[in-house]
């Protein structure tokens, strides 16, 4: 295997770039809780490729979605299982968010100078929700229907703006196939990207940072 990846890195050369970040020494005083915010990120690659699977079956039309569906969890081989993974790879995320959230409110790791890691933090739980959310309408059945219908008519009651947010929301006045692709884009494209540079501002403020040094 080494042999293998010292091939591999002399012609890519990811080694030595990352050396220094990854042998770097760290506080004592360090625990498990620091694992947390790590635990999320798997959770994270694992939504994504099992979602990038799941996008070769599932159709984001109002007449095939809930077809669609039925299909990958009883016909397609293996449908089942990457659906699950999906499923609870988005629960445990929200669980793990908020775990690592709790970590850094105890070791109070949001002060100076690690303000802005918090900020970005707070950015990622708001889009882990709104992927949550928007992913909870694709299965297109009744519940998921209902779900958004209420989800929306809630946002449609914010004083001023909810007017045109419920349009912009539901892509018209009602919950139809509109609204069904427009939760599609965001749960597949913007929201992921969004996600993915946030990760990437988050990692790299704790890179340059360090990681804080325990109660
Ligand atoms: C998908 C979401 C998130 C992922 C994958 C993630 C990942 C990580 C990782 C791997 C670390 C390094 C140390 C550790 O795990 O404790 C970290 C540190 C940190 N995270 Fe997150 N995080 C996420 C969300 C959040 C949220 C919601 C907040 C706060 C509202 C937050 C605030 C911070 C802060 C302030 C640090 C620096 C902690 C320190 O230096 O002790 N993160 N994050």
């Amino acid at each position: 295997m080494g042999r293998i990846f010292d091939w591999i890195d002399s012609r890519f050369g990811v080694k030595a770039p990352h050396s220094r970040f990854l042998q770097r020494p760290l506080s004592e005083r360090i625990n498990y809780l620091y694992c947390l915010g790590g635990v999320a990120f798997v959770l994270f690659l694992c939504l994504v490729v099992s979602g990038a699977l799941l996008t070769i079956y599932y159709v984001p039309s109002q007449d095939e979605a809930f077809q669609s569906i039925v299909r990958i969890t009883r016909e397609v081989r293996l449908g089942w299982f990457i659906r699950g993974v999906h499923k609870w790879s988005a629960n445990l995320l929200i669980i793990f968010i908020i775990l690592h959230t709790l970590r850094v409110i105890l070791y109070k790791a949001y002060q100076p100078p690690r303000e802005l890691n918090w900020v970005v933090g707070v950015c990622t739980l708001v889009v882990a929700f709104a992927s949550g959310f928007t992913g909870y309408l694709l299965p297109w059945d009744q519940k998921a229907y209902w779900a958004t219908e209420v989800g929306t008519s809630m946002a449609g009651t914010i004083p001023y703006i909810g007017k045109y947010l419920l349009y912009l929301l539901r892509g018209g006045t009602e919950v139809d196939g509109s609204t069904l692709i427009r939760f599609y884009s965001f749960h597949i494209l913007w929201l992921p990207v969004t996600m993915a540079l946030l990760l990437w501002a988050h990692f790299h403020m704790v890179k340059r940072q360090g990681i804080s040094g325990g109660l």
